[in-house]
């Protein structure tokens, strides 16, 4: 099933819970929240405690995309702000196993994300043991850059380990994603879409999100 995640990354940090309401009456399915540690990459944004203040806001699914070294000291703190999935990047773990157990036994959903430049294979052997893989489709660090054409066929190939192992596991992409490459990575075989600056620079923000669906 189709998702649409709008990242909040670019969204007015000053009217955040307006902004939330936005996406929320415009139709998305989960809040895309961007957590940045300056250390694994190279810029910085928010943790858990603003996770937690705007829980009060929606009943949407918070989707919690940790893009920090050693995620695993976090994972506790993000529960009980409220998130309903956690995803790490392969990268930034030295216990990827350990780290989704710790999201698991939590009672969170949990995620593996992987930069353009990391192989499908650093996802192998975690498979059978995680709800998504997210496939990144810029580097992470930065909202508004442009989707690097080479990981469509990286979707489509993970697409097909996939189904291979016989697995129910979503495939979320995030960078560069508007109506044009939407459709590439539809058909790719991603089925939960990330958009930050597409869906927050929007005029009309339901119209945004409903051409990222069609
Ligand atoms: C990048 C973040 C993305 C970002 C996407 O490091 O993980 O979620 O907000 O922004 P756009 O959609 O503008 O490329
Ligand atoms: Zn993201």
């Amino acid at each position: 099933m189709l998702k649409i995640a709008p990242s909040i990354l670019s969204a007015d940090f000053a009217y955040l819970a307006d902004e939330i309401k936005k996406i929320e009456e415009a139709g998305a399915d989960w809040v895309h929240i961007d957590v940045m540690d300056g250390l694994f990459v190279p810029n910085l944004t928010f943790g858990a405690p603003v996770v937690k203040k705007i829980r009060k806001v929606t009943p949407l699914f918070f989707d919690c995309h940790l893009m920090v070294e050693g995620p695993e000291k976090y994972i506790a703190d993000f529960k009980a702000a409220g998130a309903d999935q956690i995803v790490v990047h392969a990268e930034a773990t030295k216990h990827l196993h350990r780290c989704v157990q710790q999201i698991k036994g939590e009672g969170m959903k949990a995620g593996v994300a992987l930069n353009p430049a990391t192989p499908l294979s650093a996802v192998e052997e975690i498979l059978p043991y995680v709800d998504m893989v997210l496939l990144m489709t810029v580097n992470p660090g930065f909202g508004g850059q442009s989707f690097i054409e080479s990981m469509a066929p990286k979707i489509k190939r993970l697409r097909q380990m996939i189904k291979d192992a016989e697995l129910n596991v979503d495939i979320q992409v995030d960078g560069g994603i508007n109506d044009k490459t939407a459709k590439l990575v539809r058909e790719a075989g991603a089925n939960v879409l990330v958009a930050g600056s597409y869906v927050y620079g929007a005029q009309d923000v339901k119209a945004a999100i409903a051409s990222l669906r069609a």
